[in-house]
């Protein structure tokens, strides 16, 4: 290994997957784009399904049996010794305050043990991050990033890969945690993304009018609780008790409409950050990319728009310790976290 180039062990608890990554690259001050080693996530998926959404409460304790074998995979496939970890990054916000604690003690007492610096990672920059490691070519700053996934629902400025500007994001729910709710509406099963999708391509996406909130507003802002609303009351009639057991064409026409709604809004929503930044280029992060229709239609309005679009592989969309790779970038600009650092449950927002 030549001596200018670091190892990083990066660790993901925001949430519920346990993460732990390996990656290669410059050590500072030189900048470049890092190389994945090995990437692992332990998925919860299946202790939170029969609740139809996370209970934070069962998402830490997992972690806590999770963090340790996660990490060792992760090492084992990377081939990279434990004592050749240069620094170790950690996603201290935002999330599931339960959650981040473990990575973070985690990271704290590897960091201190090592002997090696400990980064803290912005999740929601690490997930725009992700799409310059998938395209470690390409300039993907400065860019529009949208976040879209169960949490977060928001669109930034990335002048650089740490210096993003929050545009504006859910006054209520996230996309994904709407399409989760829906879909435990409508009967279907957990993450709810995944399900709606596969109904909807049997839907008629005009076959309901649903509301489009901020559609036509000035301001980047997202609202999903008025459309879910919108489909509890075209489901059950206004007074919440119509017809118990709806038929797979309802279903599917339902779901059909629901998606097209939030697909609308996100791809308006982009579009209108892209114009009013005047920027040519957009980074997508968050479980919600995985949409078959959103993908489709963002790439048609990157077209029209004349801009170049970075979706992530899957892998790298949803949660995952890799994007934590953004460190190198926080190494190189001397932002090693002190070992009294503190997690952040919220968005830091412009101004705080
Ligand atoms: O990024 P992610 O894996 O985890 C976090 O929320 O942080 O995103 C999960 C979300 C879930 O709400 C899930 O329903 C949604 O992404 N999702 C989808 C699809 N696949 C996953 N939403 C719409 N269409 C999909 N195909
Ligand atoms: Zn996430």
């Amino acid at each position: 290994m030549p001596d200018r180039r670091l190892i990083l062990l990066a660790i993901e608890t925001t949430c519920d997957e346990t993460g732990a990554a390996v990656l290669e690259g410059p050590a500072p001050p030189d900048l470049g784009v890092p190389r994945i080693l090995s990437s692992k996530v332990s998925s919860q998926i299946d202790l939170h399904e029969r609740y139809g959404g996370v209970v934070p409460e069962i998402a830490s304790r997992a972690h806590v049996r999770h963090f340790l074998p996660v990490i060792d995979e992760a090492l084992k496939a990377s081939g990279v010794a434990i004592g050749d970890v240069g620094a170790v990054a950690v996603a201290t916000r935002p999330g599931l305050v339960g959650s981040l604690v473990v990575g973070l003690t985690a990271a704290k007492a590897l960091a201190f043990a090592l002997g090696v610096p400990l980064i803290a990672v912005d999740h929601l920059e690490a997930h725009l991050y992700a799409c310059q490691l998938a395209f470690p070519e390409a300039s993907v700053y400065p860019c529009i990033g949208l976040v879209v996934s169960g949490g977060h629902t928001s669109l930034f400025v990335c002048r650089g890969p740490i210096e993003s500007e929050l545009l504006g994001g859910t006054i209520d729910d996230a996309a994904g945690e709407a399409f989760d709710k829906i879909a435990s509406l409508l009967g279907l099963g957990y993450p709810g993304g995944p399900e709606i999708q596969r109904v909807a391509q049997g839907g008629n996406p005009r076959a309901y009018s649903f509301p489009r909130s901020f559609l036509h507003d000035d301001r980047i802002q997202f609202s999903f609780s008025g459309l879910k609303t919108a489909v509890l009351y075209a489901l059950r009639g206004q007074d919440g008790r119509g017809a118990e057991k709806p038929t797979p064409e309802v279903v599917a026409d339902l779901a059909a409409s629901f998606q097209e709604a939030v697909v609308d809004i996100l791809v308006a929503k982009s579009r209108q950050a892209l114009r009013q930044t005047g920027l040519k280029r957009m980074g997508i992060g968050g479980g919600v990319a995985a949409n078959a229709r959103f993908r489709e239609r963002i790439q048609a309005m990157a077209r029209e728009e004349g801009i170049e679009l970075f979706i992530p592989p899957m892998s790298l969309c949803t949660d995952n310790a890799a994007m934590g790779g953004i460190a190198y970038a926080k190494l190189a600009a001397g932002q090693v976290a002190e070992l009294d650092i503190d997690v952040t449950a919220g968005l830091i927002r412009p101004g705080r």
